[in-house]
């Protein structure tokens, strides 16, 4: 696959054809602490002939090797604006690391040298985002990222290493949910999807005690009830798949961190079928699917000390005479029982059994789900912020943290009972699909909390004290040893933030893959508590 890890490299050792040097703002050209000074000179009295001003986004090859090596023959001089150690300056490194790759992609660059970005994990997100490109369905062609290397010229110490393996891999898994996304409906169905996670993790020479895959199937979700996800595969010849994940590497017994991601393969609307323009971005309905199977794949490479536990729910939504029909009565895992007013609601359907079954199983102690859930999502906030909406704020400000260090920033909505009574009134079962126009994404929101076992229920922080008395509202009561109110959760949609037009920067026209990153970098804050 593109932007394979064993492309990068931490060592020097060896010669390069190509480097990757920056400059900012002040004047200051950040150049390996090895090289010569009057290569260093040559640079810079060329940078400023050339009239560069190291403004963030701005990217020049020059040819010759001013000391950095004699195999380098191309060197892109890149502007990182203002130093700084903020995560803005951390994303400008990004960001003219992945502007430098391209560059020199383009000057047929094979072995590219990254000299002192000063951020070296930033850096080496920048490097494997900006080398992806998605070539697989081009006949005759290959991707060519497949044949550049890229290695760090001046990592020192084991912090310095350690956090530039760390870029590599949060970035390759933004690649893998990239990839995942992106690949045509036809050669990523729910069957194909699993068998590509299992390859990944194979690969990563984990499997057996801890990190345990479970590919489940139709028979398995009917025995488990889980009429509100059967009823959305119905109308498919695709076999329905229930990933089950457990990877532990914290402390045996301790509650585990609980993702789910909606993996819809391709969504047409079913019998509410959506119209042909722009129906084939629904070959990225699966982009929770993806992040959350890339999160895990990251926090399984990078060893992280903590239990998780994801379940990722795999299926087509089509018309077909064996469909869902507007008007159909399902009854969930939890018991309760769902008119399906409009069969294009079917994430928050197949969602709900995957967060009953994740929760009620293994009673974690944050569980959070990610998916393309509504259009509405991309009304309100576009590509710019995925929305939060969580029973938790101090959940809500760690996942602040961890997108505002990856630059895939969160933005908290509403998850409030007031919105209940949208989703539980006018319907001859205990809740409905849909909630109407107003608030389309919050009531979607609420509508999953109702499937969370022993979730928190803390609607202060929007500020509205009258909550609305609804008898079907009743959250789910938790079994055994798990009190209700101890699991902080959160859903993330990322129906707005799927794909991009953007080819700035590391980002790539098409699926974005986000935020895996930002749920690595979650992950990783939770394992140093
Ligand atoms: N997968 C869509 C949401 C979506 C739309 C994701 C655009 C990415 C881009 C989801 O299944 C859907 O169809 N939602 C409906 C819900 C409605 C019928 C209540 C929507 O948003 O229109
Ligand atoms: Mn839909
Ligand atoms: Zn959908």
């Amino acid at each position: 696959m593109t932007n394979t890890l064993r492309n990068f490299s931490t060592s020097s050792a060896k010669l390069h054809d190509a480097a990757i040097v920056g400059l900012h703002a002040d004047g200051q050209l950040l150049v390996p602490r090895s090289i010569a000074a009057n290569g260093k000179d040559s640079l810079t009295s060329i940078l400023k002939a050339a009239g560069a001003k190291g403004k963030a986004g701005e990217s020049r090859v020059f040819y010759g090797d001013f000391g950095l090596g004699s195999e380098v023959q191309k060197v892109a001089v890149v502007g990182l604006g203002k130093q700084g150690t903020s995560a803005a300056a951390k994303d400008r490194v990004r960001a003219a690391v992945a502007t430098g790759v391209k560059a020199l992609k383009a000057q047929e660059a094979k072995d590219i040298g990254i000299a002192g970005m000063g951020h070296d994990q930033a850096a080496a997100e920048g490097a494997s985002l900006g080398l992806y490109n998605f070539n697989y369905f081009k006949s005759g062609k290959k991707g060519a990222a497949e044949d550049i290397k890229i290695s760090a010229l001046d990592l020192e110490s084991p912090d310095e290493i350690q956090a530039f393996k760390s870029g590599l891999v949060q970035a390759h898994a933004q690649n893998l949910a990239r990839i995942l996304m992106e690949t045509p409906a036809n050669h990523m169905t729910p069957t194909l999807f699993a068998e590509r996670f299992l390859k990944e993790v194979e690969a990563l020479g984990l499997e057996g005690n801890k990190l345990k895959v479970n590919v489940r199937d139709q028979a398995w979700a009917e025995e488990h009830k889980m009429g509100a996800f059967l009823s959305v595969s119905r109308g498919s010849d695709e076999p329905l798949k229930f990933l089950e994940i457990q990877y532990e590497g914290g402390k045996a017994g301790d509650r585990p961190l609980g993702l789910v991601g909606k993996g819809v393969t391709f969504d047409t609307g079913g019998i509410s079928i959506k119209p042909s323009a722009n129906m084939a971005a629904m070959k990225g309905d699966m982009g929770g699917a993806a992040t959350v199977a890339a999160a895990v794949w990251g926090i399984a490479a990078l060893n992280l000390p903590i239990n998780l536990v994801a379940g990722i729910p795999l299926c087509e939504n089509m018309p077909s005479g064996r469909a869902t029909k507007p008007g159909d009565v399902v009854t969930s895992m939890s018991g309760k029982t769902i008119e399906v007013d409009n069969t294009d609601a079917e994430g928050r359907l197949i969602l709900a059994d995957a967060l009953t079954f994740i929760s009620k199983t293994y009673k974690p102690h944050t569980l959070i789900d990610l998916a393309t859930l509504t259009g509405a999502m991309d009304v309100a906030l576009g590509g710019a912020y995925a929305g939060v909406f969580s029973t938790s704020s101090s959940l809500w400000s760690e996942l602040d943290a961890a997108g505002e260090e990856a630059h895939e920033a969160f933005w908290r909505m509403p998850l409030h009972s007031v919105y209940l009574p949208q989703i539980t009134t006018n319907t001859v079962a205990d809740l409905i699909n849909t909630g109407g126009r107003s608030a389309g994404s919050c009531t979607a929101a609420i509508f999953l909390r109702e499937f969370v076992h022993g979730v928190e229920r803390d609607d202060g922080f929007a500020q509205i004290e009258d909550e609305p008395s609804t008898e079907v509202g009743t959250l789910l009561e938790t079994t055994g040893d798990v009190k209700t109110g101890s699991v902080r959760y959160a859903h993330i949609d990322i129906a707005g933030v799927m794909d991009t037009t953007s080819t700035a920067g590391y980002n790539a026209k098409g699926m974005t893959g986000r935020p895996a990153r930002a749920l690595i970098e979650f992950a990783k804050k939770l394992s140093s508590q």
